[in-house]
């Protein structure tokens, strides 16, 4: 069944990126199963081309929350609801260049990690099945839709320069020292990122594509007037608002470890850009806010929605609560578009050693979103352990294009990355799950009421 799109935008030839269509020996094998993880106790592998809710596997997940929760009837009517075989007819567009790939590298906090990622996915022979799009970068104009002038001046202004304590006072006061160091070409590593966001969202806007990905986006915390967390300027915040001059309601989902408070912020007093963050909130942990009471303010009241989770939610946990919230979001929102940011920071092995996860749970949030048939962007974010960041963005890759990838990691650049297993499937971490019963139920009970009040 070969339903995906196969157009493929031919790249420049100088660029060593290998975009065309030429990989006949792609180690992509499609829906053939697979023995996906040794691991017993991690989630197998759900099939990328269907969300079928009456599988065991699905009963497995579900059940879990069920013992945790002791949810009612009325509760259940929040199970997935998708029962039939969903064939696979999207056309997917991939943004992406060489251009953005080496500015992404250089980023202090992820050196090499746009390129780790995007060699994964060529390697698995995945962009002849993507029209990969060349970003261009996001012009002054374009950023100060959010942003203020000055701080954009300010990047400007500082993108030369070689020593930056010259400008030190300034810095600080625009945020731009500790995780947000400013450095030579800040300026044009902002546009470009946020650039490729805003064309993703044009891909969606204009129809050219169904799911449209930016794995080098994602930059949630970013601030009007200042940088924040690793992000420079918030690319998220500005595809929403491109993507609002089309569609009227927009769900954001954001699956990052940390707390999307950039886009929340943007977004907490207007009922036409719904947020949903799930994420790690505990005493002292960045950036310190999305409580469960955190919900939005005036006409955005209720409209902001938090999931705060404790160190070591593991996936049958995770799915079973974000397919509730996910679900009942929808039923009551009917959004007109999705934007979904999928750091992989919670993911087992991240140096942030929070959550459990496996790219399992965020691909099976991704999955439920793209069986409600709406226009889907996603973007990248946080992932601080690089092969299992681009192990987790390849993977939904696949399944955004419902293709299975092969567990072996084929032989590409960065392949010694993957040792010693060399396996695209991580295994579930094994630290202590703080999230019991009690508090499980306790944010459950109070986030199905709290939908309620959406419409
Ligand atoms: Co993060």
């Amino acid at each position: 069944m070969e339903t995906v799109s196969t157009e493929v935008v031919t790249e420049n030839k100088s660029c060593h990126y290998d975009f065309s269509a030429s990989q006949d020996d792609s180690p992509v094998k499609e829906y053939k199963p697979l023995n996906w993880l040794k691991n017993s106790q991690a989630v197998k592998q759900p099939d990328p081309e269907t969300i079928v809710t009456d599988s065991q596997e699905n009963k497995d997940t579900l059940q879990a929350l069920n013992n945790c929760v002791g949810v009612n009837d009325a509760q259940l009517a929040y199970e997935p609801q998708v029962k039939e075989k969903l064939p696979i007819r999207r056309t997917v567009c991939y943004v992406c260049s060489e251009e953005l790939i080496q500015r992404c590298n250089q980023m202090i906090k992820i050196p090499m990690r746009a390129d780790i990622v995007h060699f994964l996915i060529e390697g698995y022979g995945l962009l002849k099945f993507m029209r990969v799009v060349r970003p261009r970068p996001a012009t002054y104009d374009q950023l100060t839709v959010f942003h203020d002038p000055d701080y954009i001046d300010f990047l400007k202004r500082i993108t030369d320069v070689e020593d930056e304590e010259k400008y030190d006072e300034e810095a600080q006061q625009f945020g731009l020292s500790y995780d947000c160091p400013a450095h030579v070409g800040v300026y044009e590593y902002a546009a470009l990122v946020s650039g490729a966001t805003l064309q993703a969202a044009e891909s969606l806007i204009d129809g050219t594509a169904d799911v449209a990905i930016n794995w080098y986006g994602g930059w949630h915390h970013g601030k009007k007037d200042s940088a924040s967390g690793f992000c420079y300027t918030n690319d998220v915040v500005l595809g929403i608002l491109k993507l609002r001059e089309k569609f009227d309601r927009v769900l954001y989902v954001d699956l990052d470890l940390h707390h999307g408070d950039g886009v929340e912020d943007a977004f907490c007093t207007t009922n036409k850009v719904l947020t949903v963050s799930v994420h790690k909130f505990t005493s002292g942990f960045f950036p310190g806010t999305g409580s469960l009471d955190d919900i939005g303010y005036n006409r955005g009241k209720y409209y902001s929605i938090n999931v705060p989770l404790l160190d070591g939610i593991k996936d049958p946990e995770f799915v079973a609560l974000m397919y509730r919230v996910l679900n009942k979001v929808n039923d009551h929102y009917k959004p007109d578009v999705i934007i979904c940011q999928c750091g992989a920071d919670g993911v087992a092995g991240d140096p942030m050693e929070s959550f459990n996860l496996t790219p399992l749970s965020l691909g099976r949030c991704v999955q439920l979103m793209l069986s409600w048939k709406l226009p889907v962007m996603l973007l990248g974010g946080g992932g601080y352990h690089h092969a299992n960041t681009a192990r987790c963005w390849a993977y939904l890759t696949g399944v955004v294009l419902g293709r299975k990838l092969n567990n072996d990691i084929p032989e590409h650049k960065y392949i010694l990355e993957y040792g010693p297993d060399y396996e695209l499937g991580i295994s579930a971490g094994n630290m202590k799950d703080s999230n019991n019963k009690e508090y499980l139920q306790g944010i459950y009970r109070q986030l199905m009421e709290m939908v309620n009040h959406i419409s």
